[in-house]
């Protein structure tokens, strides 16, 4: 069988003053990504795969996120807002290039799978005109209700327009749906906005559906793949639901997380074999962890790539742009940003190293600080390979360090060091002997009590 061609339509004008935020609502993350990402990356992808989102005016924001992660992404503006049905009609010219399966979704829907997606396309291949993603509502309040005749359904109502039977159903429109791209646009062009709300509701394809002959389906998932953001409070749940996803599928990864609830992941990190995250570690999107490295306690990574057997922390911040080699050891207090550190480097303690490469084995001493920024703009430290920089020593960038140079302990360096070479940089040392009991016998004196 040919695989089927697809559009996925995501809904994302809603405005979301619930938020209290000026950031657009499907922006706001969760697991390190914005819910609009957590949406498209669940959409079906690859050869014969199309995707639109409908965004708000004044929301270029939203459609510059859909184009980062797909760039195929095409994007329509709703002006007015009346109703979903007429959100998923702004992608007119989208429907009009005619795939074989329409999917819509809410971009403020962020835990839908991909898997899900898959179910609702399959009626769609069994003859069905829609396929409705329906889940049971331990609070059915406020959802559209899916009135059913056996597996057929036979109607969404709205809860402004529900009976007070039809509000006892618990059955509830998750907001997803499949359509057959071939009758979608008969099915959309009908519906009208006779409701309590004057609003274009995309549920009322239903009934269409039904008065054409056709058949309409309810595909049923838990609650939680479908809950929808509307506050910073159901954005908290939505993490917590995330989070348990993401420790759960890395403990069955084989990352050995010690205090799993206390572990932050984000929905792109990934992991090799036979990785350890201690307690309290946070990690932030775009991280990789190879085989056989080990996160210890409180430490914050953030777009990093950590290679084989490297240790991290306790206590340590790795910001974007950073890369550990192969057995490479960072300690305690120490910060990373746009960094390079070969295979086998250490930096145990207290240090900042920015805009900075590394060579392989090289030792980076306690308290060692890359000088990257002069006030106006950022600068590179380059040290080569099996170089050993003394404790607290600063290396006033652009500045190149050769391999297997020495640094002495406490230099402020700001000139280039040849390879082998050993730079210095410090005043002399003055010795005078015996005056620290010169001294201590002075203070002693002036301290006996008076009179
Ligand atoms: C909708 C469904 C309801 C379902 C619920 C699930 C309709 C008519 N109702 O109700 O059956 O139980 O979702 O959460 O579909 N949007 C636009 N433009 C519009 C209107 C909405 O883009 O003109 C987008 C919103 O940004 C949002 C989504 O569509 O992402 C849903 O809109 P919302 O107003 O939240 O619909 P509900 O009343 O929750
Ligand atoms: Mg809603």
């Amino acid at each position: 069988m040919t695989a089927r061609s697809s559009l996925t339509i995501v809904l994302a004008a809603g405005e979301g003053t619930r938020m209290q935020s000026s950031l657009p609502k499907v922006l706001h993350p969760v697991a390190g990504q914005s819910l609009l990402a957590h949406v498209l990356g669940a959409a079906p992808k690859g050869g014969g795969t199309a995707l639109a989102v409908v965004i708000g005016p004044d929301h270029q924001a939203v459609a510059d996120e859909a184009k980062r992660i797909r760039p195929d992404a095409l994007s329509f503006v709703q002006r007015d807002r009346l109703g979903t049905a007429h959100a998923v009609l702004a992608a007119r010219e989208a429907i009009l290039r005619g795939a074989d399966d329409l999917l819509v979704a809410f971009g403020d829907t962020p835990l839908i799978s991909a898997a899900t997606f898959a179910r609702l396309r399959a009626p769609l291949r069994e003859g069905a005109a829609l396929a409705v993603l329906g889940f049971r509502a331990a609070d059915p309040t406020g959802y559209g209700r899916l009135v059913v005749e056996g597996d057929r359904l036979v109607a969404i109502r709205e809860q402004a327009d529900a009976s007070a039977a039809e509000k006892k159903i618990a059955l509830c429109n998750a907001g997803v749906m499949a359509m057959d791209g071939r009758r979608a646009l008969a099915i959309l062009d009908k519906i009208g906005n006779a409701n309590s709300k004057g609003e274009y509701y995309l549920t009322d394809a239903v009934g269409i559906v039904r008065e054409q002959g056709w058949e309409a389906v309810v595909i049923e998932t838990g609650e939680d793949e479908v809950r929808g953001i509307n506050t910073k409070a159901q954005l908290a749940e939505a993490e917590a639901v995330l989070q348990a996803r993401l420790r759960k599928a890395a403990l069955e990864a084989g990352v050995a997380l010690i205090a799993p609830d206390t572990v932050y992941l984000a929905a792109d990190t990934s992991f090799g074999k036979d990785v350890t995250i201690e307690p309290f570690v946070v990690i932030g999107p775009g991280v990789s962890i190879a085989d056989g490295a080990v996160i210890h306690s409180f430490s914050h990574i953030v777009q990093t790539a950590i290679g084989r057997n490297a240790s991290v922390g306790p206590y340590a911040r790795l910001r974007p742009g950073t890369s550990l080699g192969d057995g490479a050891r960072i300690g305690n207090f120490v910060e990373t940003k746009a960094a390079t550190l070969e295979a086998g480097v250490k930096v145990n303690h207290l240090s900042y190293i920015g805009d900075a490469t590394v060579g392989a084995n090289s030792n980076i001493g306690a308290g060692t600080i890359t000088c990257n920024y002069d006030g106006f703009s950022k600068h590179k430290t380059t040290i080569g390979k099996g170089a050993f920089v003394g404790t607290n020593s600063s290396l006033v960038a652009p500045v190149k360090i050769g391999d297997g140079a020495y640094i002495g302990s406490g230099s402020v360096i700001t000139r280039d060091v040849p390879d082998d070479a050993m730079a210095l940089e410090r005043s002399q040392q003055t010795i005078r002997e015996g005056g620290a009991a010169r001294y201590r016998e002075m203070k002693t004196r002036d301290k006996k009590p008076k009179g």
